[in-house]
């Protein structure tokens, strides 16, 4: 009989025999993969683990600080933050093609999880949250922190001196195992089974070129966004929901006063495989309630739009 603390115990006695007493190195993302892994080595193996956040200032609002306040603060997981939103911004100025975006992300990401693993002597294994269906697609790679992920799964992405053995404890389960190990590991439930969020983060979310402050006015309607699905109990029904900055700017008109901001797009879809997806079909009183509250709180904000593309032939993030 499966069962989720018999799985655990399962795969903690496997970490302990596969490292012993070496040291482990986790990259963390916050993603709920990466985050079970977390908790479970921590378990395992105490402060044998040590994980390494890099923060590229493309996550959404809080995010950073949550990802070291339940990590750090509460379990605490030695956690390594990286901010490294300033140099993500520098190479990413003057960019708006989405692939070369994703790559600059993508490697960026990698030369700053490289250099601090480099920094730690001496780690012996790597740990991942390779999934089942990581491990079925491996051919299938995308671009972005995923990708970096499965470069460093090849070994290719790490320098010569520091090649690490693998530890994948969640290498044989589907994600709603995962969830379930994660909710028995004592990862909160909103967490656990939060919408997905691609490895560039709001990178591809903002159409062209990257900047500062489009980042975030993006964070802040996407964060209104977010929180008004919750409240009307149309999270869960949605599989992935989030808002994209245009940059373009659109008349509007505030008490006397003419305007002329941005716009912003909000995307819901539902689907079953992330392959083919349905937008969804959002009450009007809820786009209502969250394109007035986008205007009336975020002044740079003019306009807001809603997405209905189905996939395909439109994909679910905008680059
Ligand atoms: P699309 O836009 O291709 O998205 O319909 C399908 C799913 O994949 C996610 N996605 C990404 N995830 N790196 C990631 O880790 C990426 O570059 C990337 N691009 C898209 C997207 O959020 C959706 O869940």
């Amino acid at each position: 009989l499966w069962t989720p603390a018999q799985i655990i115990e399962d795969m903690i006695t496997r970490v302990r025999e596969q490292v012993g007493n070496k040291k482990v190195l986790l990259g963390l993302s916050g993603g709920v993969d990466s985050s079970v892994v977390a908790a479970l080595l921590h378990k395992a193996i105490g402060d044998q683990l040590t994980c390494v956040f890099v923060d590229h200032g493309l996550l959404r609002k809080n995010e950073g600080n949550q990802v070291m306040e339940m990590f750090a603060d509460n379990m605490g997981v030695r956690v390594i933050r990286v901010d490294a939103a300033k140099l993500f911004l520098d190479r990413l100025k003057g960019e708006s093609d989405p692939e070369a975006k994703r790559k600059i992300i993508g490697n960026t990401f990698i030369d700053i999880f490289d250099e601090e693993a480099t920094k730690l002597t001496d780690v012996d294994f790597l740990a991942q949250g390779t999934i089942y269906p990581d491990v079925i697609e491996s051919a299938a790679v995308k671009d972005g922190k995923a990708h970096v992920i499965k470069s460093h799964h090849n070994v290719g992405g790490l320098p010569e001196t520091m090649r690490m053995e693998l530890v994948e404890p969640l290498r044989e389960l589907f994600k709603d195992e995962v969830r379930r190990i994660g909710v028995e590991l004592g990862l909160p439930h909103d967490m656990v089974y939060r919408h997905p969020f691609p490895g560039p983060g709001l990178g591809v979310r903002i159409l062209g070129e990257i900047k500062q402050d489009y980042a975030d006015i993006l964070r802040e309607a996407d964060a209104i966004f977010i929180e008004e699905l919750r409240a009307a109990g149309w999270y869960e029904k949605t599989s992935q929901a989030f808002a994209v900055f245009l940059p373009i700017k659109s008349v509007g008109v505030v008490g006397d006063t003419r305007r002329y901001e941005w716009v912003i797009a909000l995307r819901a879809v539902e689907t079953i495989d992330f392959m083919t997806a349905r937008w969804a079909h959002l009450p009007y009183e809820l786009l209502e309630k969250v394109s007035s509250r986008i205007i009336n709180e975020i002044p740079q904000v003019s306009r807001v739009a809603y997405d209905v593309s189905s996939k395909p032939p439109a994909t679910i993030e905008w680059e």
